[in-house]
């Protein structure tokens, strides 16, 4: 039998390590990949269609470079593509709303939930659908919040100009009387401190990073082992990679990345060069 590939993770850009470092504690047994479409970013101001033909080809990318599934680390490629992408994958795709949306559902005690996103999640509606098919009684009260992407996509996620904007978005969403609020986008689990210290004990947040290692255990990937915690994961950007691995360094200091660089060729992706690094067998011939 071919050797089986890593689980692939893919945002808009340095969002999806919040789920990557998450992942890598919760499975530590698995190998990982990531693709990042920094070149497109943000996706929270392109349209739906946009974004959902940016991801597809990111996920033809990944089954060709022999991923054993796929983990859709951006809520907003989520609302875009998830459908599409399950429908079209031969490996399990994943995205990021439903397990947080369920986790959220369960934990709420007066059944009201803020959910924070992007412009296109907010407007997708995905979480409060998702909320309201699993329980119609629910009551969503959905704010974007794009000036948070841009500063975590920067690095720039600590200090009291960080904690204003936060309190700028949360604050709204907590006078309707939420008790649970979800980071409806993976960048903003990297501003998790000033996110703790301005709800405080107002509501409980919701971190879908941490939801998806629950499903990705759910759904028995079979994952060949790490060699080592330090085993490098590569990560493919469609901008500059220098950049990309210096805020991720910032960011997540403990993930051993090394960024590799992609082109967009029309609609398709190549990689100009092949990453010495690059260990992913292919399992799809
Ligand atoms: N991190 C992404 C999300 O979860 C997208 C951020 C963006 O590119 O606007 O929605």
């Amino acid at each position: 039998m071919a050797p089986l590939g890593p689980i692939a993770l893919f945002d808009s850009g340095e969002g999806g390590l919040t789920v990557l470092r998450t992942l890598r504690q919760q499975l530590p047994q698995y190998r990982f990949l990531y693709g990042a479409d920094s070149g497109h970013f943000p996706y929270g101001e392109k349209s739906l269609d946009d974004v959902r033909q940016w991801f597809l080809a990111f996920l033809d990318f990944f089954v060709h470079r022999g991923a054993s599934a796929v983990v859709i680390a951006c809520n907003t490629a989520t609302a875009a593509a998830l459908d599409e992408a399950k429908a079209r994958s031969p490996v399990p795709v994943i995205g990021v709303v439903d397990p947080a949306a369920r986790r959220a559902a369960e934990v709420t005690k007066n059944g009201k939930i803020g959910v924070l996103s992007t412009e296109s999640t907010y407007r997708s509606r995905l979480y409060p659908r998702t909320l309201k098919a699993l329980n119609p009684a629910l009551m969503v009260v959905a704010k974007p919040c794009p000036i948070l992407v841009s500063m975590a996509e920067n690095g720039d996620t600590e200090g009291y100009h960080v904690e204003d904007k936060v309190r700028q978005c949360v604050e709204p969403v907590l006078e309707t009387g939420v008790d649970t609020i979800i980071l409806g986008c993976t960048h903003f689990p990297h501003m998790r401190q000033a996110f703790n210290r301005v709800v405080g004990q107002a509501a409980a947040i919701i971190d879908p990073g941490e939801e998806v290692g629950v499903a990705l255990a759910a759904a028995h990937i079979e994952v060949a082992p790490v060699q080592s915690a330090d085993d490098p994961i590569t990560a493919w950007t469609t901008a500059d990679p220098g950049r990309f691995t210096e805020i991720a360094r910032k960011l997540c200091p403990e993930i051993p990345l090394i960024a590799e660089p992609l082109m967009w060729q029309g609609p398709s992706l190549a990689a100009p060069r092949a990453s010495l690094l690059d260990n992913v067998p292919t399992n799809l011939g």
